[in-house]
């Protein structure tokens, strides 16, 4: 079948009306750029609108009803679907403002419960309302299936990494067998595949993936699915895995702003070739320099974060050198989140440089390899 569509992909818009946002001086994500940032890129789409537009996760600042209502609101008035999927951001708790018996109160005053996210955005992906993951013919021949990857403990609260149950597992086998033959593509909040060097298996980099990747992984590439959509890392990346792309969106209210554009087409040879191109928020009315403004926001933010890094393993310096080198490094999380990172740090001990040279846009052949931001990536064919 030919297909010939165009659609884009905001991720991790934090959304947050003025008057919710948190007053902390630390706080990493510039959600007061949200709805402007936001409304910038609707302007752009009406002058050429895409097919469809995807948003996955982490859609609101903290779980807030009233942003997620400004947020649906919006969606509404646009003249192309939008499909979205929760991510850890939007359900703070199982059970929301209220306990597990259903009271009101607590700490969760004014949050959704997780219940409520497919109500809310019932007319974004979730027709029936009430099940937390779907399955949609979204063009002719072009299926979309969003994932839930927020999982709770017992006491209602986030476990820390995603997850994709056994349930849901079950329902995707049985969903991709009856799309043997059919274009489909998956978004889903937390990640599928690495975007850092050995993220699996280190504390900080598994809190955004998938705990049972693998399992996900191994059921999409079975199942022909060429591309998973994710957010979670603000981190602009594209990583593969044999016929199968994991495309992770940074966030729009972090640096660099980013917001993808894609087509997908179909070549002379019947193959399905997905034009990737990426455009950044430059600046807003009230941030005319956001770029610059928001990379040093990132950059004054990383000092603890670099510390942390540099004296944990497998860098294991001494708190006194990392002190020593952690300013030389502070634009490094800004120039990874950027994607195509080219970074090289020659004052760093020989282990710390091997440890930073891993995050470089390389390919197998040790070659660069800038897929990142602006590329063209074959999904399989007619
Ligand atoms: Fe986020
Ligand atoms: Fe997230």
């Amino acid at each position: 079948m030919k297909l010939n569509f165009n659609f884009a992909v905001v991720s991790d818009l934090h959304i947050a009306l003025p008057h919710t946002i948190w007053d902390e001086p630390n706080r990493f994500h510039l959600v007061e750029v949200s709805i402007p940032a936001f409304e910038q890129i609707l302007a752009q789409l009406a002058e050429n609108p895409p097919d469809f537009l995807l948003l996955p996760g982490d859609l609101v600042q903290h779980g807030e009803r009233e942003n997620h209502q400004w947020l649906a609101d919006r969606l509404a008035k646009l003249p192309f679907p939008t499909y979205v999927v929760p991510g850890n951001h939007d359900v703070i708790n199982r059970w929301g403002n209220t306990d597990k018996t259903g009271e009101h109160g607590g700490k969760g005053k004014g949050r959704i419960a997780l219940r409520d996210f497919p109500q809310i955005y019932q007319a974004f992906g979730y027709a029936d309302g009430q099940q937390l993951y779907y399955q949609q013919e979204i063009l002719p021949g072009v299926h979309l299936i969003g994932l839930n990857s927020n999982a709770f403990d017992a006491d209602g609260e986030q476990i820390g990494t995603g997850l994709i149950d056994d349930e849901q597992l079950a329902w995707l086998d049985d969903q991709l067998a009856r799309l043997a033959d059919k274009f489909v593509m998956v978004m889903v909040h937390h990640n599928t595949l690495e975007h850092l060097p050995g993220q699996s298996k280190t504390k900080l980099g598994q809190r955004y993936m998938i705990r049972n990747a693998p399992d996900l992984v191994s059921r999409l590439q079975k199942g022909h699915v060429p591309v998973a959509f994710t957010g979670h890392l603000h981190v602009q990346d594209i990583a593969q895995a044999g016929d199968f792309y994991a495309i992770t969106t940074g966030s729009l209210v972090s640096y660099p702003h980013p917001y993808r554009l894609m087509s997908l087409t179909t070549d002379q040879q019947g193959r399905y070739q997905l034009q990737v191109k990426t455009q950044r928020i430059e600046s807003l009315p009230e941030w005319p320099t956001l770029q610059t403004t928001s990379k040093h926001w990132m950059s004054d933010r990383a000092f603890p974060f670099m510390l942390k890094l540099l004296t944990d393993p497998p860098i294991s310096l001494s708190l006194k050198q990392a002190k020593t080198y952690a300013p030389q490094l502070k634009d490094f999380w800004a120039t990874v989140a950027a994607g195509d990172a080219k970074v090289n740090y020659p004052e760093l001990p020989a282990a710390a440089q091997a440890y930073f040279h891993r995050y470089n846009a390389i390919g197998a052949d040790g070659q660069p390899r800038l897929i990142d931001n602006h590329t063209v990536l074959t999904l399989g064919s007619a």
